[in-house]
């Protein structure tokens, strides 16, 4: 097998001082060349399609519709062929309608919430959660984890993919795994203080109300045991990656997932690196497409599409995420091709006046300006036929109003510069915003009220 990667050379510049995995502690097909991995990403897809015609009445009816057979994939390429899925495809399949395998191989169900109607609901049979667990141990050891190390896992447990998606890799990988779940603050500063984890692993915006939660328990957040921590579920910025390293004293690294297509750790970033999650491709097919759902070059933004390769009991075929994002080369994992940290979701982007707008540059704005706090929602509302935009952040509890003034009416500024519209800001006191305590909800559409 050809290794061509550069792994085991590229410098360490973690903050933490965790050192990335040698080469001979990756799996073998992360040190694929891209022809190997091609290969098998071919005779995988292959497979896949071919279960989905057979086992699933909904991708027989598509493809039959579109008038494409599984025999008519000869190539990667050939996956265009094939019609995409989409979120409405699961609801009206509801409860077990996409699932390719008989119920009684089925070993377990997860289901994402979602804001508006019925949940969608994914099943894994025991080699899928297998393989799973391999791809969080993957991405674990991406972050810097290794076995024997300690893991506080606040991702939520139930049917939400998080939790129990990550604890499994945990395990797998040989570390032990403190599966805390989500909220009760208190008590997970508690526990870090107890337990001493090496790495943990919850949203951006709930390690930052874990960091907030330790200041006021008199906990000093840089003086922990936390080396690193293995954050997604939600858009964040390299901006928010600064602040919540600087305030810990650890590694922030990104794991990117969605339940429709595994759960967490359908790519993740490298330590060494941190420039954009990996996707494990020997399990997933990406794509980017545009707005008239034509596949564009990689480079090109647009929405990401996933075609799974390896799953048995909930394959999907050209599942599109809603994420905005571009397709870069792998570095780290020279084979493996990155996303661009996602930073929006096209059903999040705000249209405000005819720009569009994304809560993350609001984000990014708001973290370059050091008086401010980084706990700010975003309120839309509608005076006649003109939607208006209300920043509204806390004040910095260590300096005066005045000061905090003078440093929203500059928010205001940069964001008109930046984004193109003029918002209003509102100061509010320390402590009076919402925290967030998984996925933080940064916007409230109150314009039908
Ligand atoms: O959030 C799976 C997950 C759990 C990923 C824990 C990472 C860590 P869903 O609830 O189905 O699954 O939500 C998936 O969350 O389409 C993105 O919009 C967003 N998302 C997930 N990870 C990231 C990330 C889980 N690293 C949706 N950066 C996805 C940005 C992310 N957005």
């Amino acid at each position: 097998m050809s290794t061509s990667t550069t792994t085991s050379t590229v410098s360490s510049a973690t903050i933490s001082g965790i050192q990335p995995p040698a080469l001979d502690e990756l799996d073998p097909e992360e040190r694929m060349s891209r022809p190997e991995l091609e290969a098998l990403q071919l005779e995988r897809l292959q497979w896949t399609v071919r279960h989905a015609y057979e086992n699933v009445p909904l991708y027989r009816k598509k493809f039959d519709e579109a008038g494409v057979h599984p025999d008519d994939i000869r190539s990667l390429d050939d996956v265009v062929k094939l019609p995409f899925t989409t979120k409405e495809d699961l609801r009206q399949t509801y409860p077990f309608g996409m699932f390719a395998v008989p119920m009684e191989r089925v070993a377990r169900i997860h289901a994402s919430s979602g804001t508006t109607g019925r949940p969608t609901v994914v099943g894994y049979t025991k080699e899928d959660l297998e393989h799973w667990a391999t791809l969080i141990a993957r991405s674990l050891r991406a972050s810097g984890v290794r076995p024997g190390m300690k893991v506080h896992n606040a991702y939520g447990y139930g049917l939400f993919t998080g939790g129990l998606g990550a604890h499994g890799g945990i395990e797998k990988l040989g570390a032990t795994v403190i599966p805390v779940s989500g909220g009760q603050t208190a008590r997970q500063v508690q526990l870090i203080r107890d337990f001493e984890p090496d790495a943990i692993m919850c949203t951006p915006s709930y390690l930052l109300t874990i960091a907030d939660a330790m200041a006021d328990a008199g906990v000093d957040p840089h003086s922990t045991s936390l080396k690193t921590a293995i954050l997604g579920a939600e858009p964040w910025t390299n901006e928010m990656r600064r602040e919540l390293q600087q305030r810990l004293g650890i590694d922030a690294v990104d794991i990117y997932g969605l339940s429709e297509v595994m759960g967490p750790g359908v790519g993740n970033e490298c330590i060494e690196t941190k420039d954009g999650p990996h996707i494990w491709e020997d399990h997933f097919l990406p794509e980017i497409v545009d707005d008239s759902l034509q596949r564009v070059p990689d480079g090109t933004m647009g929405e990401l599409v996933f075609t799974t390769l390896t799953k048995e009991a909930f394959p999907v075929i050209r599942y599109r995420t809603r994420d905005l994002t571009r397709l870069l080369p792998g570095t780290a994992r020279p084979a493996m091709r990155r996303i661009e940290k996602i930073t929006g979701r096209n059903d999040d982007m705000i249209i405000l006046r005819g720009v569009n707008l994304f809560p993350t540059q609001i984000e990014e704005i708001v973290l370059g300006l050091e008086e401010l706090t980084p706990h700010f929602i975003l309120e839309l509302t509608r005076k006649g036929t003109m939607d208006d935009l209300t920043v509204r952040i806390e004040r910095h509890p260590d300096l005066s109003v005045e000061v905090c003034q003078g440093s929203a009416v500059v928010l205001a500024e940069r964001i008109k510069e930046f984004v193109g519209s003029s918002v209003a800001v509102k100061l509010e006191e320390p402590g009076t915003l919402p925290r967030s305590e998984g996925k933080y909800k940064r916007v409230y559409d109150l314009r039908n009220q």
